[in-house]
């Protein structure tokens, strides 16, 4: 009988260095000294046992039934110190709730829907398109010869030689063309992707809104028409467009288009050099080349495409200075829209 005494020491050690609740700590001593529990027994035990052994066997039980005891009294102490989830010490029902945080659009998301509202009014759907791109959709549909600056390793990420990241959204113009029959009337958000150093007005991705409009008589005229009333809704009825020549492989003739400056309302000011206008956008005539890659008869259609950058505009209303910033997920910065 003493071996066993001996043996539930040490169980009982063991046992207690598992206990980690209340619960559990409650439970072990019902099972030691509960009325039928392991000390009940042996006390049962000892009543028959012999004379000659008694008086040592009944020392060692009460020995047992002490350190069971103790030891139960510091784990609880323990326990409730350490904050155990029924009794959750340090929990001051007091103490002022705190603030849920309250989440809101990122800016270029709520710029973009605004963007993409405006040109639903005027007819336009969305349209997209692979971010990984063919070199086929990216340049060579797009009327860009094949020694063009801008298929330059230095602007375009290369996945090998006919995959690229597309260095803007007009491949979906052609993409969009091969499946649809004109009349078209898209606008196509999306990322894209150059090979640039990045500074405050340059990314290596960033997002761009491109716009296709063709039909049997499309003219020059509707395009600005369009892109001037796109300017007044968005940045405010004051706004003004001018067209400047320029030139695209794949429209023709082509123009990039200036707004009056934000800050200075057009007299001249640092942001814009003085010249009291902002360039946003690039835009023309659809190339008759692109309607042949596209399967359209460049003799039945005629078309304008636009495209512009959609940080560069939200840059342009908030008075954002730091392209990176869109990118960066400050919230310090993105609360504030
Ligand atoms: N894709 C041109 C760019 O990224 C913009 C553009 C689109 C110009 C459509 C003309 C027509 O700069």
């Amino acid at each position: 009988m003493q071996q066993e005494i001996d043996g539930l020491k040490v169980e009982f050690e063991q046992e207690i260095a598992n206990v980690d609740s209340e619960k559990s700590l409650e439970a072990l001593r019902v099972r030691y000294l509960g009325r039928k529990g392991i000390l009940a027994g042996l006390f049962k035990q000892l009543g028959a046992a012999s004379k000659e052994d008694k008086p040592l066997l009944g020392k060692s039980i009460h020995g047992l039934q002490k350190l069971v005891q103790e030891t139960l009294d510091a784990k609880n102490a323990e326990i409730a110190l350490s904050g155990d989830e029924l009794t959750p010490a340090g929990f001051d029902p007091s103490l002022p709730g705190r603030l849920p945080w309250r989440g809101n659009r990122h800016v270029l998301a709520a710029a973009l829907d605004d963007v993409i509202a405006i040109f639903h009014g005027m007819g336009f759907s969305v349209a997209d398109g692979p971010e990984v791109e063919l070199d086929f959709y990216n340049f060579q549909s797009l009327n860009f010869p094949d020694d063009h600056p801008s298929r330059d390793l230095q602007d375009t990420f290369y996945v090998d030689n006919d995959v690229l990241l597309r260095t803007h959204t007009s491949p979906v113009q052609v993409r969009y063309m091969e499946n649809n029959p004109p009349p078209v009337r898209i606008i196509v958000p999306g990322r894209v992707y150059r090979n640039e150093a990045i500074d405050a007005s340059h990314a290596a991705e960033f997002h761009q809104m491109e716009g296709l409009y063709v039909d049997k008589s499309v003219t020059l005229g509707d395009l600005k028409t369009t892109l001037s009333h796109f300017a007044r809704e968005y940045f405010g009825p004051a706004a003004k467009l001018r067209f400047r020549p320029h030139f695209f492989p794949f429209t023709e003739p082509s123009a990039e288009a200036d707004m009056t400056c934000f800050i200075c309302g057009g007299k001249g000011c640092r942001v814009c050099g003085n010249t009291g206008w902002i360039e946003i956008l690039g835009a023309g005539m659809v190339h008759p080349n692109v309607f042949s890659s596209a399967g359209y008869n460049p003799e039945e259609v005629t078309g304008f495409a636009f495209g512009f950058g959609i940080e560069r505009i939200a840059m342009l209303k908030y008075g954002i200075e730091d392209i990176r910033l869109f990118l960066e997920n400050d919230t310090r910065f993105l609360s504030q829209f």
